[in-house]
């Protein structure tokens, strides 16, 4: 137990150094690391509640006016990276960049005969809000860019109203090809993928993950409940705070989820210290 406390400390000790180089870790972070303790949780198949608490803002000295969110502490400490990952060399890539050259070549799985281009991810390498689809679909195959079809212009507002930009975050996807006819990844599939969201958390390290649907949120989260459950409750994982909420696909075919989606969206924009306001009439 003490031992996953200290992991978890140096864990937020580390991120507060990569964000904020030369600066030491402030009280104000600590105090937030060891106050997020309680909070709204889903529940899990047994009906327990086993989530870590809603991350809590936190004034960050360094950008004055800015909040940043607390490291849920029930969260387990990261995994080591994945070992398929690794290049041929058995070197794990130390940025996105090593990362995408090994993706690129990846012949894991039976989506790599049919794809027409390996769709790693995009944004800011740094983002500290990150967003994480399902797989790529017929224009995201065809651009090898995620979320560039009908859901991705969807996203691309939800990113707006949350007054992020897209190139302020990162899009990523549970499986890198795309499922023939937009099926769901199977198991295996999103397996062999797993290393390399893995490895892309690892080096981008964002403060709060969005888990975009179902599929998604089953995979990164290893639960077996449905979206409707699970959306709206902050969840874990290793470490970083993650919002599920419905997939923007979704929302296209029943609009009327909107409204939930955007009171997800605005629990992870009051982390970041944004408050939507309306025009006034
Ligand atoms: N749906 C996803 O889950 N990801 C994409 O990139 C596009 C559509």
């Amino acid at each position: 137990m003490a031992e996953e406390f200290f992991q978890q400390l140096i864990d937020c000790m580390k991120r507060e150094a990569k964000r904020h180089p030369g600066h030491l870790v402030t009280e104000e972070t600590l105090r937030a690391f060891m106050a997020a303790g309680n909070g709204a949780s889903a529940r899990n198949e047994s009906g327990k509640t086993d989530a870590p608490p809603p991350p809590k803002p936190v004034r960050s000295e360094a950008v004055p006016g800015e909040s940043r969110p607390a490291i849920p502490p029930s969260v387990p400490p990261a995994p080591a990276p994945a070992p398929e990952c690794a290049s041929s060399a058995g070197k794990q890539p130390e940025t996105l960049e090593e990362l995408r050259e090994i993706v690129l070549q990846c012949q894991k799985c039976r989506l790599a005969p049919t794809r027409h281009s390996v769709v790693f991810g995009e944004g800011n390498p740094h983002a500290r809000l990150m967003f994480v689809g399902e797989g790529p679909g017929e224009q995201e195959d065809l651009q090898g860019r995620p979320f560039v079809g009908p859901a991705g212009q969807l996203l691309d507002r939800m990113i707006l109203a949350m007054q992020f930009t897209r190139e302020e975050v990162y899009i990523a996807n549970v499986v890198k090809c795309r499922p023939p006819h937009n099926r769901n990844p199977e198991p295996e599939e999103a397996d062999a993928c797993r290393g390399y969201l893995a490895r892309q958390i690892e080096l981008i390290q964002p403060e709060v993950i969005v888990v975009l649907g179902a599929v998604a949120a089953r995979f990164l989260l290893q639960r077996r409940e449905g979206i409707t459950r699970l959306r709206g409750h902050w969840l874990g994982y290793n470490g970083i705070p993650v919002m599920p909420t419905f997939h923007p696909s979704y929302l296209l075919r029943d609009p009327s989820g909107k409204r939930l989606a955007w009171s997800d969206l605005q629990q992870v924009m009051k982390v970041f210290g944004k408050v939507y306001r309306p025009a006034s009439r």
